[in-house]
This record gives structure tokens, sequence and C-alpha cells, in this order.
């Protein structure tokens, strides 16, 4: 037992006991002070000797029985393994190979995950949501399946069926879009679906229309295909929207409802135009609908999808921002014809995504919790938006809110004699996640000036609300005024 005595346990260690004591006895297998065939004390007694409880000493036996360092032989007594010395020398040198690669500079070493700074767009309220509730629909998810959800369900390869069912009421209802439950796919994120549809869709080469100011994420997944982007200015009546007949491309990528990060909404004049040009010419139009629940002071408004009679538009969401985007479920409302290619696609990523929580989300759908918690966010999210433009506008910052009536974000537009990268720049040096419009710009610098009479769109900071409370975001406006955008 002399041997043993060398082992101390740090209590206040955020290291477990357990832990502890594995990496210890390891040690002394390293240095020699065990030799293969040592004989172990017994749980109980190290246990005892430790004053620790005899389940940490056995779970830490049986882990190293299991790695190979100790043998369990006659009448249960442990015993140092033969091969323990080797696996030692081995482990030795994969630490050593370990320290020598560097982590790419792109790789992030940070862990966990934190809750944003203000004013970070595009984040929910956590905070917010009836996690209590979810807990309980989740157990009776679990207990009415009779652990059902725990195998593997391919036949679920575009989600579990109450939850495209769900969803495509839900969708039909408040959104007015026109599909069948077998038309939705659930994904992993709208990310997932993005990538899944430029893989689907798209060849080297394809002509692909982006909003810019626009959405990097979509943009990214076009570029994985080798789509030729083709980026198209915002104005007070949304996108332009290109000549397609002269003009065709294989797809348009467009956020109707709220342009995403001007935060305007496409004219019904515009949206004819799309859909029918779309129509004519063939292209497909995928339509991100992220955040169109939070309309502050009207209903949201209808899809484009619902204009759409020739089965053009690929109606696309996401849970993250209405409930919380770590849950990362989103989905494609296909139009027919693409449904069979997209779940053969979506098969060779995954089998199908996670069950327990589809089935959950279902029945958060049905139980109207969904509704409720909908309801709560637009109350606390409308608030929110008045105290942040309340403050801002006070400090009399040449920042102009064109597209209030909505949204998670909120675009300030600068006169052109400031610099929003350095503006944006200014502000994190003050602790604040403030992005500049232009950083959502693929197009090249000298492609900005201004293309028609309307003043431009990708020049400002992007402003979101609704993850602080009230009392944060008087705070974070009082230090964008006391630090100033030049
Ligand atoms: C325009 C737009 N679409 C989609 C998303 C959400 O993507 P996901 O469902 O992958 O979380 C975001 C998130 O910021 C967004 O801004």
């Amino acid at each position: 037992m002399r041997r043993f005595k060398l082992l101390f346990l740090d209590r206040g260690s955020p290291v477990s006991l357990q832990a502890q004591l594995t990496s210890q006895i390891k040690e002394l297998i390293r240095t020699g002070q065990l030799a293969a065939g040592d004989r172990l004390p017994s749980s109980r007694d190290l246990a005892a000797d430790l004053r620790i409880s005899r389940n940490t000493v056995v779970y830490t036996y049986e882990r190293l029985i299991s790695e190979g360092y100790l043998d369990s032989r006659l009448r249960s007594r442990i015993y140092v393994a033969d091969t323990a010395p080797e696996l030692q020398r081995a482990a030795r040198e994969r630490g050593r190979h370990r320290q020598a690669v560097r982590v790419p500079a792109t790789v992030p070493i940070a862990g966990g995950s934190t809750a944003p700074m203000p004013f970070r767009p595009c984040q929910p309220d956590v905070q917010l949501f009836p996690l209590a509730m979810w807990n309980r629909l989740r157990s009776r998810a679990l207990r009415t399946t009779n652990r059902g959800l725990l195998h593997y369900n391919s036949a679920a390869v575009l989600g579990l069926r109450e939850l495209r069912e769900n969803l495509a009421a839900y969708l039909r209802e408040s959104r007015g879009v026109r599909c069948e439950w077998w038309q939705v796919a659930i994904t992993s994120g709208s990310q997932q679906a993005l990538y899944l549809l430029s893989r689907l869709l798209l060849k080297p080469g394809d002509r692909v229309y982006m909003e810019d100011p626009g959405y990097q994420g979509a943009a990214k997944a076009w570029q994985v295909a080798g789509a030729d982007i083709q980026y198209l200015p915002v104005g007070s009546e949304g996108v332009t929207i290109p000549h397609l007949a002269e003009e065709p491309g294989k797809l348009m990528y467009v956020t109707p409802s709220r342009q995403f990060p001007t935060g305007v909404s496409l004219s019904l004049s515009r949206r004819l135009a799309l859909v029918n040009g779309a129509a004519d010419s063939g292209t497909w139009i995928v339509e991100d609908d992220y955040d169109s629940e939070f309309r502050y002071e009207a209903a949201p408004l209808p899809s484009l999808q619902n204009l759409d009679v020739s089965g053009r538009v690929i109606y696309i969401g996401t849970f993250s921002k209405l409930l919380f985007p770590a849950l990362r479920l989103g989905y494609a409302v296909l139009p027919v014809p693409l449904v069979e290619d997209f779940q053969a696609l979506k098969s060779t990523v995954e089998d199908h995504g996670p069950m327990i929580d589809q089935a959950t989300l279902a029945a958060f759908l049905d139980t109207g919790a969904f509704y409720s918690h909908i309801r709560r966010c637009r109350r606390a999210y409308a608030e929110r938006q008045r105290a942040f433009l309340d403050g801002i506008q006070r400090g009399g910052l040449p920042l102009d809110f064109r597209y209030t009536d909505g949204g998670m974000n909120l675009a300030g537009f600068l006169p052109p004699e400031y610099q929003d990268v350095e503006a944006s720049a200014r502000l994190r040096r003050a602790g604040l996640d403030v992005p500049a419009l232009s950083s959502y710009s693929g197009r090249a610098a000298d492609a900005h000036a201004n293309h028609n009479a309307e003043p431009r769109t990708d020049h400002g900071l992007v402003f979101g609300f609704t993850a602080f409370t009230p009392e944060r975001i008087r705070l974070g406006v009082e230090m964008v005024l006391r630090t100033g955008l030049a």
C-alpha cells in the first residue's frame, strides 16, 4: 500500500476524483512505481484510505481494465496488466506527437458556448424558452413511444412524420405555404437545406442570383457547388429583380419577408415579377423565411411561395430563431418533383435527424406551447426594439434606421463619409458585437457605386436586439454613444 500513499486527490479541482485517480495510477505505472504483475489494493481499502466512495475506485479500476492497464484475475483481485508499461510508452509517444502538431489557425479552440454580446444579430433570447415544458414533452415522448425513438429510422430520412404534419399545418395556416406534409423535409438547421439544394440543383459555373448585402451562409453553400454568383443590389422595394428571360439563372436566393440584413420587405410588384420571371425561365427560387414571425405591428406577410403556381419556389425556414439555435432543426418545403431526389441525397449525409428532438418539437407544436412561446417572444422583442430605437435615436448618431416593422435586427445606414468596417471595429474594442453592413456584401468594393437613384443599403451597422433585456440594451446603447462611430 505504500505506493498508494503517493496518491493525492484534490477535492477543489474541476477535474473529477475518478479522472484524477485514473491519471495518477497511470502515472505510477509510467514511472515504474507499479510494475506488471503488481497487485492493487481492494477497492474497499483504497476508497477508505483516500476517503472517497468505493464506486469511484470501482469505476476507475473498470476503466483501467478496459483500457488494458489493469487485469482482474483470481477472486477479483486486481493486478497491473503485462501490457501496461507498453501502453504507457505508446501514450507518451502520442502525447509527444500531439504537442508537435499545431492547431490550424481557422479551427476554433474555445470550448463550450457563450451568450452573445450586445448587439450580436439574429440571436433569440434563450432565457425566454420554456425549458421545463420542453423537458416534460421530451420525457413524455420517450415514455409513450416505449424507446421506439432510440432505433435507427431510415424511413424518417426527411423527418418524423408527426413533426412534418404539424409543421405543414402551421406553414399553411400562418405563412400561406401551399404544401402537403410529405413535401416538408426536416434538416439540420436551414443551413443543411441550403447545402443539399446546392448539391442537388447546381453544377459548376451555374448562375446564382443573391441579394447584396445578403446572407453569407447561403453564399457559402452556392460557392461549394462552384456557382457563378451574381449579386443584386437591395433598395426600398427589396432586391432588384433580374431580367430572367434574358439572363436566366439556375437559382435565385431571396429573403422576401424581411431582407437579411437590411430588414426591407420585398414589394408585391417585385414578388410578382420574380415568380413570373422564374416560371418563364425555369429558375429555382429559394425563399428563406428565417424570422418572419417577428413582425411587431401587423400580422406576418404571406410567403412568396404562396404566390407561386408553377412550383419553382423552394421555401426554407428554421427553428433557430423561434426556439433556440443549438436545436439545429430547420426545414425545406420542396416542390413535388424535387422530393425524391432530395431524400436520396439527404440519405447520403445522414440516416435521419435526431428523433427525440423531432418528437419533442412535434408535441411542442401540437400542444400549442409553440404558439404561446412565439407570442411571448414577440411581446418581449417589440419592447426591446423600442428600447433600442428610443435610446439610440436620442443619441444623435448619423444612423438611419429605415426598416423597423419587425425582425431581430435593425440596420442603421451610415452616410458615405463614415467607414462602417472601422466603426464596427471601434465598437468591438469597446466589447460590442455590431457587424458592418458591408461585411454581408459579396460584391467587389468598386461595384458599390449607386446602381440607381436610391441610397446605398450596404453601408452601415447591424444591431441585433432580441437576446438582450431592456436594461442590457440601455447599457449597450450608452456604450455605443460613449464610443462613437469615428
Ligand atoms: C438569413 C438567415 N437564414 C437562416 C439562418 C439560420 O440558419 P440555421 O437554421 O442554419 O441556424 C440565419 C441565421 O442567422 C439567417 O440570418
